[in-house]
């Protein structure tokens, strides 16, 4: 079975850079490279929602060195990637915050989700700026601010207050050798499989996509019932 929605916490560019001897920032544009590579396969896989944790809120405490690279780089990318996205049919959406972040990534974050909201072929969630903490933060403020009445607030409905409407993530995917979620959809991961890897993020290709794969297959997922069914591949 192929995951809906899968999730990547894109960790260990820096790490692979340093044991190369490289700076930070070769490492996030290998990862950036990786990424390009990696998405394709993913969507070609049957994969409908792919999100990528791509900085996380904490991410500025980085010298202004990286951070600045780290915004130069996307702002690049998504530029670069547009009549790509386009022609793939890919929808890009971005989850987080827009504090802090410039006008150039903002108005290319606005460019790249007005043109391509149509598409149909797989959903690209950025998660740019993102924390789980002020998503649920600003999710219970744009509900307070709507006078929503608490008689019929449930999950349901809290979710359509998140950055973005999606389904909850089937597999997570974090590279990088680190065994923490550090802040990311904390929400959308109550009934995720987790697949933690030593990989580092610009080393995590194909073949290691389909290991997450081959092992989200062995998992039993019970969502609280009581199925035990053996998997057998
Ligand atoms: C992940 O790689 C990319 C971002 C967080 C932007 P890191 O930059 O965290 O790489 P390591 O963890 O230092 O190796
Ligand atoms: C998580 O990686 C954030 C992203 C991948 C964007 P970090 O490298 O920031 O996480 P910690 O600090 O090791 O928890
Ligand atoms: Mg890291």
């Amino acid at each position: 079975m192929v995951p809906n929605h899968v999730g990547i916490i894109l960790d260990g560019n820096g790490r692979w850079a340093k044991e190369r001897g490289l700076s930070r920032s070769e490492g996030h544009l290998e990862g950036a490279k990786n990424l390009d590579k990696l998405t394709d396969y993913v969507f070609a896989k049957g994969v409908k929602v792919l999100s990528l944790y791509v900085f996380s809120t904490e991410n500025f405490k980085r010298s202004k060195e990286e951070v600045d690279y780290l915004m130069d780089l996307f702002v690049k990318m998504f530029k670069k990637n547009f009549t790509e996205y386009n022609k793939k049919g890919y929808k890009i959406v971005f989850s987080g915050s827009r504090d802090n972040l410039n006008d150039d990534v903002i108005n290319v974050m606005e460019e790249v989700t007005s043109k391509t909201k149509d598409n149909k072929n797989g959903t690209i969630n950025f998660c740019l700026n993102y924390g789980s903490h002020k998503e649920i933060v600003d999710a219970c403020k744009k509900i307070v601010n709507d006078n929503v009445d608490i008689n019929i607030l449930d999950e349901n409905l809290f979710e359509k207050y998140l950055y973005n409407d999606l389904p909850g993530i089937d597999l997570l995917i974090r590279t990088g050798r680190e065994i923490r979620l550090s802040n990311f959809m904390l929400w959308q991961l109550s009934y995720a499989e987790l697949y933690f890897t030593d990989v580092l993020f610009p080393d995590f290709d194909s073949k290691e996509f389909d290991k997450a794969l081959e092992e989200f297959n062995r998992r039993n997922r019970r969502f609280g019932g009581i199925d035990y069914e053996k998997k057998t591949n």
